[in-house]
């Protein structure tokens, strides 16, 4: 059985509906672990419920890991459990390397004590720090620039430290942004302080939500407000299934093994390999949804790059991923979502 941490939060509810919804899994069920700091139980709708053994309790909680790992036969982790708040990571450093550093290590402690060793872990592109170049490949050096992305890339580090120390296999997704929300209308992103730039522009666009701040129109971009990558967050849970399936090979494919890992862990990007300026999102809001954004410029904030986006040629070539979603549905879905919101 599969083990879903953070599985009540945004990208992890979408994973467990996504994977649930598989012909190949209809049959299966899995265990889903979230503490409800942030996630939302109403993510595990009645259509799913009878087949997600759930269980409110932090990762990092020996003793319950211990019941749960006892008690399922547990095959695989998908880990996306974590404080993912680039500013409060500058303000609460120690929240981060609590919740994402030792929580973490903790649960992989009790998966190795439990004989459990695939991980799937949630990366991210902010363990790159600044753009050296772009696209961004896995080989870019990672130099985070903030508390979260070095706590992500002190994970990374671990799970090579293990693999090697302990024969775990891995692998890393490093998302760009993740955006959009399932068309089943059932799940979405729901986050009581949100940070994310789609979400915030429809809200104020629907007129739930203040005037949109954009942190910089004087960027080196065309229209001078930054790029990033998005990548809608079904094509995120769709790679995480096909990255599930390395694990059934004897050894990650050669192409796909970072240099010190034994063959026991791959890293992959997950983006879109297209640049989207924040003008060009407004744009498109306001032609799938016919709504302008009220916005404001404010000045830039720091550490943030003027371009970031996904080389993602491995994830294409290792994995067959191909993202399915553009800007037009992570709207439309987002959209959809704004308006029916059921949490
Ligand atoms: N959203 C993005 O654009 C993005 C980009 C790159 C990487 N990521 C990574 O993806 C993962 C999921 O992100 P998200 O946007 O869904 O975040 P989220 O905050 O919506 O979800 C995280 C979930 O984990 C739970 N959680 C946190 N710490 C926990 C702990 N110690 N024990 C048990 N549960 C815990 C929270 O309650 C929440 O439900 C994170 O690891 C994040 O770093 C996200």
């Amino acid at each position: 059985m599969l083990l879903v941490t953070g599985a009540c939060g945004y990208i992890g509810s979408h994973f467990m509906h996504y994977y649930l919804a598989q012909a190949a899994n209809r049959d299966q069920s899995l265990v889903a672990i979230d503490n409800l700091l942030l996630g939302h139980k109403e993510s595990i709708s009645p259509d799913i419920e009878s087949r997600v053994h759930f269980y409110q309790c932090d990762i990092g909680d020996k003793k319950a890991l211990g019941e749960i790992l006892q008690k399922h036969s547990v095959h695989a982790v998908v880990h996306f459990a974590a404080s993912a708040y680039v500013g409060e990571s500058q303000e609460k450093p120690f929240k981060y390397f609590d919740n994402n550093v030792f929580q973490s290590l903790s649960f992989f402690e009790s998966l190795l004590m439990a004989g459990v060793r695939k991980v799937v872990f949630s990366s991210t592109c902010a363990t790159y720090g600044m753009p050296v170049r772009t696209p961004m490949d896995e080989n870019h050096p990672q130099s985070p620039i903030n508390t979260y992305g070095v706590t992500k890339l002190m994970v990374e580090e671990a799970l090579r430290a293990l693999a090697l120390a302990s024969g775990l296999s891995y692998v890393l997704l490093r998302y760009f942004n993740a955006a959009g929300a399932s068309p089943s209308g059932l799940v979405g992103e729901s986050h009581a302080h949100e940070t994310h730039l789609i979400p915030l522009a429809l809200a104020a666009a629907l007129g739930g939500g203040e005037p949109l701040k954009i942190f910089g129109n004087d960027y080196d971009t065309p229209d001078g407000t930054c790029i990033r990558d998005y990548v809608h967050v079904d094509d995120l849970a769709a790679a995480h299934l096909l990255a599930l399936k390395l694990f059934e090979r004897d050894k990650m494919p050669e192409k796909a093994t970072l240099a010190d890992s034994n063959g026991l862990g791959a890293a992959f990007n997950l983006g879109t390999a297209r640049g989207v300026s924040v003008m060009e999102v407004l744009k498109t809001i306001e032609s799938v949804a016919g709504l302008a954004v009220p916005f404001s410029f404010a000045s830039r904030r720091a550490g943030d790059p003027s371009r970031l986006f996904a080389d993602a040629g491995r994830a294409n070539n290792v994995l067959g991923w191909q993202p399915r979603y553009g800007l037009s549905d992570i709207v439309e879905t987002a959209l959809h979502w704004e308006k029916h919101r059921r949490y």
